[in-house]
């Protein structure tokens, strides 16, 4: 399976910001790591268009995600942005409920399920993000919480419609703290989703990826990235550290 490393840049840098990291990153790859690993950008809704131009323009490997998309496809939704939009500017990935959008702006299961219909939809590929609270880990009630996540926002996705999916395990404990899951962790909980998931009429293997989210840095990429298990990682921090990012991806051994 090809790996995959996706930066999520949250709500950090303008536009103009943006195009200079995307460069920077992009002069920083050689040509045989880009052929070898999909490397995704997902900035702001605001610079997805600079960054999105910048790619086509100049025909860059590196591919841009939106952090978010809408549940609804058009209407009075003010404020939002559907994957129909998204999709008119080649925007090919989105990342859909991050513990960010679940906890902080109360995004259900269900909001979830319909913003991965939409994307799927639109040709976009969903990442999907799921994890537990330190108290579900702490108390041993972490699996059925996740395989509840998981069955949930893939809810009614038909194989004949998916082209890719990505299942981003994100332990809301490892986000953003330096406290990165252990291999073992992630694998033992990407092994349970992966075994879920393949007993699903959509489950198509090639086309699907298990990747792991949760303070991703040089240090801890080498172990993490070369497990069979583990096709990626979702970088927060690092990810804005064109150095650090680049670690990352180079310590994937091709
Ligand atoms: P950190 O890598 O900063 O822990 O963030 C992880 C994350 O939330 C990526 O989506």
């Amino acid at each position: 399976m090809k790996k995959i490393i996706i930066g999520n840049w949250k709500l950090n840098l303008d536009h103009l910001e943006a195009i200079q990291l995307l460069q920077k990153l992009n002069y920083s790859l050689e040509v045989d790591i880009e052929d070898n690993i999909d490397i995704v950008l997902a900035p702001s809704h605001t610079s997805l268009r600079s960054l999105q131009t910048i790619v086509d323009a100049d025909k860059l490997k590196i591919k841009i995600s939106s952090q978010d998309v809408s549940a609804y496809q058009s209407g009075a939704f003010t404020g939002e942005v559907s994957a129909s939009q998204l999709c008119k500017l080649n925007i090919g990935y989105s990342i859909i409920g991050h513990s960010e959008r679940r906890t902080l702006f109360n995004e259900s299961d269900e909001i979830v399920n319909l913003k991965v219909h939409n994307s799927i939809d639109n040709k976009i590929v969903p990442i999907i993000c799921f994890g537990e609270s330190e108290e579900l880990r702490n108390n041993n009630e972490y699996l059925p919480h996740i395989i509840n996540q998981v069955n949930s926002s893939v809810k009614g996705i038909r194989k004949d419609k998916v082209e890719e999916i990505i299942f981003a395990y994100e332990p809301i404990w490892a986000i953003g703290t330096g406290k990165v899951a252990s291999t073992e962790d992630a694998i033992e909980v990407l092994s349970a989703v992966k075994e879920e998931i393949s007993s699903k009429p959509y489950y198509d293997q090639d086309k699907i990826r298990f990747i792991y989210g949760g303070s991703v840095s040089p240090t801890n990429a080498t172990e993490l990235l070369n497990s069979k298990i583990i096709d990626g990682a979702l970088v927060g921090g690092a990810s804005l550290d064109t150095e650090k990012f680049v670690q990352i991806i180079k310590s994937i051994k091709l």
